[in-house]
């Protein structure tokens, strides 16, 4: 049986003019705060730094998951993870030795996450999944909140769940973009330990109304695979 399936706001649509009132507003509905952060090289967009990612931290007691859409992750990490990060996830095809950046992570004390990219295929991860504390599958292509969920990413989430199982590995399986009412009920029966909603909570209408939700809907699918 699957146990609760946590909720992460990706807080890319927030209003960063009160992100503090933001992020508290939901905060006891959610689990983790799932943190963008965009280079302008890695993806042509670009949102925040550690200054940003401390002044969540100090907004909210959850834990915090940066993921890391930059081309020099191991630069970074450690500002990311002084300033606050839980856990940090990195895609794998920006650095030449991805083994050697989830070293640095688990010698900072931040659960180590790879990123999957729609086009990247899942056999380049498999040689670092049993070193993971989360395999983070991306069903938009990174770079923007409030895109449309890929469909065609599901049967990747199914076969990423088979391979940890496989392995006995401890990784998280959690599924990012495009995941909204709508979308939520497939990325759970493709079987997801931890959901990002990013612009489907911050809506600029009510957040905390959205985030309780996808919170019921969450718990109502996981009872009914209970039964
Ligand atoms: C995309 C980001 C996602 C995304 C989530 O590059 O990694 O976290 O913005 O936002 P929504 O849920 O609006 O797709
Ligand atoms: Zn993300």
């Amino acid at each position: 049986m699957r146990g609760r399936i946590r909720l992460a706001p990706s807080i890319l649509t927030a209003d960063f003019a009160r992100i503090g009132d933001e992020v508290r507003s939901v905060a006891d509905i959610v689990d983790w705060f799932h943190l963008d952060v965009m280079d302008g090289h890695y993806v042509p967009n670009l949102t925040f730094g550690p200054s940003t990612v401390e002044a969540i931290d100090r907004s909210c007691e959850n834990p915090l998951h940066v993921h890391l859409m930059i081309s020099n992750p191991g630069q970074y990490a450690p500002e990311f993870a002084s300033a606050g990060a839980d856990r940090i996830s990195f895609h794998p095809e920006v650095v030449e030795e991805p083994g050697a950046v989830i070293d640095q992570l688990e010698a900072l004390g931040v659960g180590a996450g790879l990123a999957v990219h729609p086009d990247v295929p899942l056999s380049r991860f498999a040689p670092y999944i049993e070193r993971l504390d989360v395999l983070l599958m991306m069903t938009v292509r990174p770079g923007f909140g409030g895109q449309k969920f890929l469909d065609e990413v599901v049967p990747k989430i199914v076969d990423a769940n088979r391979l940890i199982r496989e392995m006995g590995a401890r990784a998280d399986v959690e599924v990012d973009g495009g995941v909204n009412a709508s979308t939520i009920d497939q990325v759970v029966d493709a079987g997801v330990d931890i959901v990002v909603a990013g612009s489907a909570i911050f809506d600029g209408v009510d957040a905390p109304a959205a985030a309780k939700k996808l919170r019921e809907r969450l718990d109502v699918l996981v009872g009914k695979s209970a039964r």
